[in-house]
C-alpha cells in the first residue's frame, strides 16, 4: 500500500477534478502490475495495473489507495474490471466519498466473491493525499486555503518601501509546491497594484489543468500593462461588480481576460459567489494569496477552510504596516476565528509554517 500511495502521488496536479489514485497488484511478494491515474491518460489506476499484470491478475491481491469506482464516467467501472480479471482480494486505503461510488465499489466486489479489506493504518495518508477531492465530495465546494507570508508579529507589508520578500527562498519554494497542487489562485486588486504579481505555477512540473488566476477587483483598477494581464492565456478571471466601467471591461476582454460580475455587500465583489462559481467549474482547490483587505473579507465571509501561514523570524512593528487580516476584524475576543488540527512545518534554519483548519463553529456562517 505504501508503494501504491507513492504511485498515486505521481499524479499531483495531473488528475483534477479526479482524485489521485495508485494501484499495485501482487502475487505474494511479487508485484505484477502498477498504475496511477492522470486525467490526460484517461484510464484509472486499477485498469493500468491490470493491463500490466495481464493473466497474472487472476487470483492476485490488489492494493489500491481509493475504493474502486462503480460508475461509468469517461471509463467503465474499475470494480467490474477487477471482477472480470478474477482477482482474489482487494485492499483499499480509503472509501470513495463521491456520491456516485460511496461504498458501491466495495459492495460490488464482495457480491462477486472478492475479499475486501480497508487498511485503517493507511487511511490518514490516503485522506491527506486527496484532501481537496474529499472536501469537494462532502461539501460540493473547493477546499479554500488562505496562504500568507508574515513576520512573527503578523505583518504582511511595510508602509514605505515594501520591496523584497518577508520569507526566505526556502519558504517560497515550499509555497511553490502548494501552488503546483492548487487549481486556482485568488488575489485582490490591492496586491496587483502594489506588487504586480504573476501568480503562476513556477514549480517547473507538468500539470493537466491550467492554474486559474482570479483577481477580486470591484472597479477594474487592474492595469492593462500588469504582468497578470500581459501573461493571460485563457487563465485569468477578473471578478468585479456592476459599478465597473464597460470600457475597462471591453479593454480587458479584448486582451483575452474573462470578466464577470459578482455584486456583493458595500459595492465589493462577493467572495462567496466567486467560490460558488469555482465549484460549478469543478475546481477542487483554491489558494488565496492576497493582501490585508481580501484576507479579512475571505476569513470573515466563511469561505476559508484552511490557513497556511509562513512565519519569518522578523518583527516589523508599527501601526502603519499591514496585518495579515485588516478590515473591521471581530469586535469581541470571544468572536475570534478559532483554528484547529494545527500542523507545524519547520523550514530550517529559522522559519516555520502553520497549517490549520478554521473551526466551523467560529465561521460567521456557522
Ligand atoms: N506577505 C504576503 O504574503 C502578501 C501577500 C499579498 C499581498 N501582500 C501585501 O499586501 C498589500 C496589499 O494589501 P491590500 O489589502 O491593499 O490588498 P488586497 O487585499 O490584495 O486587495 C484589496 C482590494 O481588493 C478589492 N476587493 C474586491 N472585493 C473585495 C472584498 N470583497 N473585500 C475586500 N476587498 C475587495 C478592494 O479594492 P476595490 O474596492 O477596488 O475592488 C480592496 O481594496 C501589499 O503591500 C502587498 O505587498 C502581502
Ligand atoms: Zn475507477
Amino acid at each position: 500500500m505504501a508503494e501504491a500511495l507513492g504511485l498515486a502521488r505521481q499524479g499531483v496536479a495531473l488528475t483534477s477534478p479526479n482524485p489521485m489514485v495508485g494501484c499495485v497488484i501482487a502475487r505474494g511478494d511479487v508485484v505484477v502490475g502498477r498504475g496511477f491515474h492522470t486525467w490526460d491518460r484517461v484510464k484509472h489506476a486499477e485498469v493500468l495495473a491490470l493491463e500490466e499484470a495481464g493473466d497474472q491478475a487472476r487470483g492476485a491481491d490488489v492494493y489500491v489507495t481509493l475504493e474502486p469506482c462503480s460508475h461509468t464516467g469517461r471509463t467503465g467501472p474499475c470494480a467490474d474490471a477487477l471482477i472480470a480479471a478474477g482477482v482474489a482480494r482487494v485492499f483499499a486505503a480509503s472509501g470513495d466519498p463521491n456520491p456516485q461510488v460511496d461504498g458501491e465499489g466495495f459492495r460490488r466486489l464482495r457480491a462477486a466473491g472478492i475479499e475486501v479489506f480497508l487498511l485503517e493504518e493507511f487511511e490518514e495518508a490516503a485522506a491527506a493525499l486527496n484532501e481537496p477531492f474529499f472536501h469537494f465530495a462532502k461539501t460540493g465546494k473547493p477546499l479554500v486555503t488562505l496562504k500568507c507570508a508574515v513576520t512573527l508579529d503578523g505583518k504582511i507589508s511595510a508602509p514605505v518601501d515594501n520591496t523584497g520578500w518577508i520569507t526566505s527562498i526556502r519558504a517560497r519554494a515550499h509555497v511553490q509546491t502548494l501552488r503546483h497542487a492548487a487549481d486556482v489562485m485568488v488575489t485582490g486588486s490591492g496586491t496587483v497594484l502594489a506588487d504586480n504579481p504573476l501568480l503562476t505555477d513556477r514549480s517547473g512540473l507538468p500539470r493537466s489543468r491550467k492554474l486559474l488566476r482570479v483577481v477580486l477587483d470591484s472597479t477594474l483598477r487592474i492595469p492593462l500593462h500588469s504582468r497578470l494581464v500581459e501573461s493571460v492565456d485563457g487563465d485569468l478571471l477578473i471578478a468585479t461588480t456592476s459599478a465597473a466601467s464597460p470600457e475597462r471591461r471591453a479593454a480587458l476582454e479584448a486582451r483575452g481576460v474573462e470578466v464577470r460580475v459578482f455584486d456583493g455587500p458595500r459595492g465589493r465583489v462577493d467572495i462567496r459567489d466567486v467560490v460558488a462559481e469555482l465549484a460549478a467549474r469543478k475546481y477542487l482547490s483554491v489558494m488565496i494569496e492576497a493582501g490585508s483587505m481580501v484576507n479579512w473579507a475571505a476569513l470573515d465571509s466563511g469561505v476559508v477552510d484552511k490557513v497556511f501561514l509562513y512565519y519569518a523570524p522578523k518583527i516589523l512593528g508599527g501601526l502603519q504596516s499591514l496585518p495579515l487580516a485588516g478590515g473591521a476584524g471581530r469586535q469581541r475576543r470571544t468572536d475570534a476565528l478559532v483554528l484547529e488540527r494545527t500542523k507545524l512545518h519547520e523550514i530550517p534554519p529559522d522559519e516555520f509554517a502553520v497549517e490549520a483548519w478554521v473551526k466551523a463553529e467560529s465561521r460567521r456562517d456557522g
